[in-house]
């Protein structure tokens, strides 16, 4: 089948099967183009806990499918590739979370969504990169907090509100390489130009940049800003976004080694997958009812407190 033949089958049975597809900010162009709802990790969330279609395409990664899942129990939740997975997410295995918390009673966890159902199942909070500074302050100031999985961004919230939770040792591959000798090679080229750059990057790194901020963060200070130019220190999909909204503005992205700053599983997503999975329906994303029953709790509260 042809691109455009996959596209026109999907509007087809998108209609007919009252189906809503959501598509990260990090997807393929036409994964993006052909979504009803484009977002952050926050926005998906938020999109997914109201909708009232039968079927979720999540065009995204699995946590990310998972949380759909969750907050949509008894609708079908399909995800283009099932392999779709997040370096973050399995940075931080159930079981040695349990073993934390047995050990440490005293610590409240807050995990970052980028996180496994069973993982937020042993959460007191989930936080997005949107939402993260804000809802920490929820906990009392001398709350002992463990923040899993992503300590790049937990380091962040600590500097940011002064406090000292306890960092699980995971990150992203992508926003972790990115170095300060490749942002200063770009700054020599295009001197005074302002840089953006995600949470998930080192610290060392966010020194060095003008804005920090979560993908939809960074979307909309680009698009009010009136400079002209950027350099972005994130994921390369949400140059899509950014270009669209801001034809009359020029892009600079890390070259980061021999890591791609792209997400490879996000990029899985594409239009012929999309297709399939809603003609089959297939793969669809099925959950333990007893492990969403307990995964719920902590993202309707950061939903609530949102
Ligand atoms: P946001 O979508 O919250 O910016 O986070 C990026 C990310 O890690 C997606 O997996």
């Amino acid at each position: 089948m042809t691109r455009e033949q996959h596209i026109a089958g999907i509007q087809k049975l998108r209609a007919e099967k009252n189906a809503i597809i959501l598509a990260h900010y990090y997807t393929l162009p036409e994964v993006q183009d052909i979504a009803d709802f484009v977002g952050d990790s926050l926005a998906l969330a938020r999109k997914a806990a109201d909708t009232d279609a039968d079927i979720i395409l999540f065009a995204g990664v699995h946590f990310m499918a998972e949380t759909a899942k969750i907050l949509n129990p008894d609708k079908k939740v399909l995800v283009p590739d099932m392999s779709a997975g997040c370096c973050l997410a399995d940075a931080c295995k159930a079981a040695d979370l349990a073993r934390f918390k047995k050990e440490h009673p005293e610590y409240k966890v807050l995990s970052y969504v980028n996180c496994t159902a069973a993982v937020k199942a042993l959460s007191d909070l989930i936080v997005t990169s949107g939402n993260a500074l804000r809802l920490v302050n929820t906990f009392p100031k001398d709350e002992k907090i463990l923040f899993a999985p992503d300590k790049n961004l937990g380091d962040y919230i600590n500097r940011q509100t002064g406090r000292q939770m306890l960092l699980w040792d995971g990150m992203c591959r992508i926003h972790d390489h990115y170095t300060i000798e490749d942002l200063q090679l770009l700054k020599d080229s295009y001197p005074g130009v302002q840089v953006v750059a995600h949470p998930e990057c080192r610290r060392e790194f966010l020194a060095h940049v003008d804005f920090v901020g979560s993908t939809a963060a960074m979307i909309s200070h680009i698009s009010e800003s009136p400079d002209k130019e950027f350099i972005v220190a994130t994921e390369s999909g949400i140059l899509h976004e950014l270009k669209k909204r801001n034809p009359d503005k020029t892009f600079y992205t890390l070259y980061n080694g021999d890591i791609a700053h792209d997400c490879g599983s996000m990029k899985k997503n594409n239009l012929e997958k999309m297709y399939n999975a809603l003609l089959h329906e297939d793969p669809e994303l099925t959950m333990d009812p007893e492990l969403m029953a307990k995964a719920v709790a902590p993202i309707r509260k950061m939903l609530e407190l949102s």
